[in-house]
């Protein structure tokens, strides 16, 4: 690997210097004979594309769990691009993958199981080779390919990489993961380029924009060739006609990937290979409330930019920690026709994608009889420009990006409604009746970030000295310093306190940030 092609000062990045050092003893090479084998035991085992944009052998990660990938050489994060079986990782002793003399290259566990293989028992094969694509492909003697990863991708398209009817990009379920997760990017059948969220509870096309036909979202379903396809300047065409460029277009030289993130969105990234970050130069949605599926059935969404999930009152999470399985109500749900219902307001709330039914020109009373008539309805929303209803099932409400302010959820008044903010005036949900207070809301409120710092800061108080080695990166071996990592975690950690004003300012956060670095 070329360090000058890592243009890094070493002083701000005491980490990094670290794990490119540990890169750097792999010798280059692209080519894997018949006949031979990578190790997962062997670091030195792996495939370097020509110009070394690409290597591609065993990816480990966590405990004991090792992925045979491709990755960006360069990114200072190591960006996987593709996975042989991204929902069996390896063993990290005895694992290895073989180009075998029937032809099929297979991987193998400790105990001998396939995880993987390709289907090309042909004596043709000749050798496995690493392409300055990122392509990964078995060619016969004369060169020509008889497999190749480009047609299997796991979550990443590259440049000149067909996206066809037979292929699809399926996000992994959360960062720190990569097994399959229920987002997806595809051709539908009616030729369409789609992402829908298919979980196990609900399944749902969430771009391009529901509520707009396929012409009104400017794509075509008359074209069936369905493949799509960016170049290296970052413009992307599809026979749907959805296209893009990158902003930088024009830069040949410029790394891109368009990966479908684990957040339910589409993006294409372009790599800054001063820094070896990714920049977004495009993206599918701009705000994340509208990928459906990211805070689950019956909760409330807020792009704060980032997507923030809550319950409505009268609910809570289903399932601490995970947002999304949603919110379950605190009351009996099954009501009966002699229960009193009581409506709730939520103001500047829209409820997205799950219309059960709609009236223009109608009045609010018959807008709430209607909702109160259909035992399926479980609130409604009612605009005051012609008077439309939306009645709606129970999935899941979204929150308008304009609702900045603390607006009071549940006011017990039907016609207490705010007139002025956003375009759906009101929104009400239904409840059965007594229990609409919102007592265990927050208690159960809790992100993994925020758990992660609950844990951490009760082992700090504690005493525990072993915290710091479990949380930093494995890869590095221990070989960091433990004074300027315990100041970057304590840092990290004081910039998510609850309390706003115990937070420290930007400038006070890159002053410490400095000093802790000159350290080294
Ligand atoms: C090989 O074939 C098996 C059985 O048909 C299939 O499950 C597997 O996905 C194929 N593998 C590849 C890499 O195509
Ligand atoms: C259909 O799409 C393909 C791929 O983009 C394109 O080459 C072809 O010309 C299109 N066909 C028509 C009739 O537009
Ligand atoms: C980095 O990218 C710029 C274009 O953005 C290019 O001009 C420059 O040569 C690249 N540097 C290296 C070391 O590849
Ligand atoms: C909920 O209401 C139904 C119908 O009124 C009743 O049969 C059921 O027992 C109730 N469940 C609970 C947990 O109260
Ligand atoms: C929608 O509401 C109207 C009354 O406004 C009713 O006649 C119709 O049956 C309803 N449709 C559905 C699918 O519930």
């Amino acid at each position: 690997m070329g360090s000058s092609q890592t243009s890094i000062p070493p002083k701000k990045n005491c980490f990094l210097t670290v794990l490119f050092l540990f890169l750097s003893t792999s010798s280059a090479q692209n080519v894997l004979r018949r006949g031979s084998s990578l190790s997962v035991e062997d670091d030195s085992d792996i495939l370097t594309s020509p110009d070394k944009t690409f290597s591609c052998g065993f990816y480990g990660m966590g405990q004991n769990a090792y992925w045979f990938s491709i990755w960006f050489t360069n990114s200072k994060d190591r960006t996987v691009v593709w996975m042989a079986n991204r929902d069996r990782p390896a063993n990290g002793r005895g694992s290895r993958v073989s180009l075998r003399r029937d032809g099929a290259m297979v991987l193998t566990d400790v105990d001998g199981s396939i995880i993987w293989e390709t289907n090309t028992t042909s004596t043709d094969v000749g050798r496995a080779e690493l392409l300055d694509t990122g392509n990964l492909v078995l060619k016969d003697p004369g060169g020509k390919i008889l497999w190749q990863s480009f047609d299997f991708p796991t979550d990443t398209l590259l440049p000149n990489q067909l996206f066809t009817k037979r292929t699809k990009l399926v996000a992994r379920s959360h960062s720190g993961s990569y097994a399959s997760g229920y987002f997806s990017f595809f051709f539908d059948n009616d030729n369409v380029l789609r992402l829908i969220y298919d979980g196990p509870d609900i399944s749902s096309i969430y771009w391009p924009n529901p509520d707009f036909d396929v012409f009104g979202n400017g794509r075509t379903n008359y074209n069936s060739s369905r493949t799509a396809v960016f170049d290296e300047m970052g413009h992307f065409i599809s026979s749907d006609q959805l296209q893009f460029r990158a902003p930088d277009t024009g830069l040949l030289r410029i790394k891109r990937r368009l990966t479908m993130d684990h957040d339910g969105n589409l993006r294409l990234y372009s790599l800054n290979n001063e820094t070896g970050l990714w920049v977004i130069s495009w993206q599918a949605l701009s705000q994340l409330c509208n990928v459906h599926g990211i805070c689950g059935i019956n909760s409330i969404c807020v792009n704060t930019p980032d997507p923030k999930c809550s319950c409505p009152p009268g609910y809570e999470i289903t399932e601490p920690g995970n947002w999304n399985k949603g919110c379950k109500p605190m009351f009996n749900s099954t009501l009966s026709q002699s229960q009193q219902v009581k409506f709730v307001l939520l103001p500047h709330v829209d409820f997205w994608g799950f219309d059960l039914n709609f009236s223009a020109s109608t009045t609010f009373d018959s807008c709430m009889k209607l909702c109160l008539g259909d035992y399926r309805c479980k609130a409604f929303s009612y605009r005051l420009d012609g008077g439309r209803t939306l009645l709606h099932k129970r999935r899941a409400f979204q929150w308008l990006p304009s609702a900045e302010s603390e607006t009071t959820i549940g006011s017990p008044s039907m016609y207490n409604f705010n007139t002025k903010k956003t375009r759906w005036k009101a929104w009400f949900a239904k409840f059965g009746g007594r229990r609409i207070s919102s007592e265990g809301r927050e208690e159960h409120d809790e992100s993994d970030l925020t758990r992660f710092v609950r844990v951490v800061k009760r082992k700090i108080q504690c005493g525990e000295t072993s915290w710091i080695e479990e949380i930093v990166d494995p890869r590095l071996n221990g070989q960091f310093s433990r004074s300027q990592a315990t100041t970057i975690v304590e840092l990290g950690m004081s910039c998510v306190e609850e309390d706003r004003n115990k937070r420290p300012t930007m400038d006070s956060v890159v002053q410490a940030l400095l000093e802790c670095l000159d350290e080294s």
